[in-house]
């Protein structure tokens, strides 16, 4: 590969850099490519744009390969703890014993939440979305961790930062789901690790003390693992740019939570299940299902299939379907919404308006299913994706002020109106 690109236009031409990263990924650098040239560049979404250079998570869309700090997702998933994993994206290695020692227990030191955020939880109607009581509880820790907002904190002072975050999220999300049914909230327990503690405090009980299934506890850690964390997607890049304003953790981590929300990106995996609900209410014909995705006309889509970057399978979908039959027959449950997940996955996977748009099932077409298993409500599912997404959200937004990268704004090409003089309102 040469080291530049070259550009003509018009009778000139321009030699700009290439980059090309550990994994033989190429681009071309075009930083300087207005200065030189007038021109910029245009591309809606971002699909051909590289925001940065990052060593955290690694993905090839074509092989279907997803690594975090160089590590496989399959070995992750398989040999890996949640909490582990965090350490691995926050630090860039996996912890030794006593690091990951500490880790926990620097965690469990700051699992509490201000007894004065329960009036924010009373605040909220009862049916309240879970993402929008997310967004502004963590947008809020800023009000009750007010060094938060220094953004000249030391490396110490921003690391306790990062670690009351990662702490006080499982307390939050937990208590969210506890308020939305009118249970009594549960108190974090420093006996327990992080997932059990999170699992203990959303279904524990204030009468009695319950004993948390060791299936649950790997089921939960497999999935939050797997969502740890996915490279420039929409809410990390939504995390990044907020940062790039020298903006406090807490508020851009609110950001990437709202960004999260939306149902072609985290909150899909609430909409597979309505979608798989709205299939079997209405008689399971997977085939009129997959017609209606297919057809322009109709305004809807097979939820839970295709992605901006996986051509191929999403590794992490066929990690949870494997999960997925595990944990059913583990805990005895037979959904019958994962039949029909299956049927419209081998529909689909045969009928070429999928085949040739390359839309094969993400991490969020089973993922409900699970966590349904689990005994999570579906408005729910989208807050555990960002509970998984928290330590990469913020792994990202720890490199992205490490390098020192410049406030986030793009370009545009104007197309609007040229040149109008004003008229006065008694003339229009
Ligand atoms: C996540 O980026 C990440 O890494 C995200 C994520 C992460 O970990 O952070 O992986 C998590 O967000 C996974 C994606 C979850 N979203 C969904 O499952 C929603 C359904 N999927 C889509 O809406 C869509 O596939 C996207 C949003 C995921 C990707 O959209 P793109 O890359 O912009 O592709 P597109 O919308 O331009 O679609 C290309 C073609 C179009 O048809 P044509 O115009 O070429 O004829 O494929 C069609 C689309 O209509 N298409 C679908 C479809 N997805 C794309 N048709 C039917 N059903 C679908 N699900």
């Amino acid at each position: 590969m040469s080291e530049t690109a070259t550009v003509k236009l018009g009778d000139k031409t321009y030699d700009l850099p290439i980059v090309t990263g550990t994994e033989n990924e190429n681009a071309i650098d075009i930083s300087k490519l207005r200065d030189l040239t007038g021109f910029i560049t245009l591309d809606s979404g971002y699909k051909n744009t590289g925001a940065t250079k990052s060593a955290i998570t690694y993905l090839d869309g074509e092989q279907g390969i997803l690594k975090y700090r160089g590590y496989s997702i399959e070995e992750l998933a398989e040999k890996s703890s949640f909490l582990e994993v965090s350490y691995l994206l926050l630090y860039g290695n996996l912890p030794t014993k006593e690091q990951l020692d500490n880790f926990q227990s620097a965690i469990s030191r700051h699992t509490l939440i201000h007894e004065d955020m329960k009036k924010f939880f009373d605040g909220f109607p009862s049916k309240s979305h879970p993402m929008g009581q997310l967004s502004s509880l963590v947008v809020s820790l800023s009000s009750f961790y007010p060094e938060s907002l220094n953004s000249n904190q030391t490396a110490e002072e921003q690391n306790l930062t990062i670690i009351k975050l990662i702490a006080k999220m499982a307390t939050v999300v937990s208590w969210i789901y506890k308020k939305s049914i009118g249970h009594p909230i549960i108190y974090p327990q420093n006996k327990y690790d992080y997932v059990t503690n999170f699992l203990n405090m959303t279904f524990g009980q204030r009468t009695e003390e319950i004993e948390i299934d060791p299936v649950v506890v790997s089921a939960m850690n497999t999935l939050l693992i797997l969502h740890a964390d996915h490279e420039q997607n929409c809410s990390t890049s939504t995390v990044r740019m907020v940062g790039s304003s020298d903006c406090n953790l807490y508020a851009s981590i609110a950001a990437g939570i709202s960004a999260l929300w939306g149902p072609l990106h985290g909150g899909a995996n609430q909409a597979v299940i309505e979608m798989l609900e709205k299939i079997k209410e209405d008689g399971g014909d997977t085939e009129k299902w997959i017609n209606k995705a297919k057809d322009k006309n109709d305004g809807f889509r097979l939820m839970g299939f295709g992605h901006r970057v996986y051509k191929n399978f999403d590794p992490r979908a066929k990690i949870i379907k494997k999960a997925c039959d595990e944990v059913l027959e583990k805990l005895g449950i037979d959904d019958p919404v994962l039949e029909i997940a299956k049927k419209l996955e081998a529909a689909a996977l045969n009928d070429p308006y999928f085949v040739e748009r390359k839309l094969y099932p993400n991490v969020d077409f089973y993922s409900g299913i699970i966590y349904r298993a689990l005994g999570f409500p579906t408005d729910m599912f989208t807050v555990l994706f960002a509970l998984g997404r928290l330590p990469g959200w913020v792994a990202q937004w720890k490199e992205m002020k490490e390098n020192k990268e410049p406030i986030g704004r793009p370009r545009q090409v104007y197309i609007g109106e040229v040149n109008r003089d004003f008229v006065d309102i008694s003339q229009r």
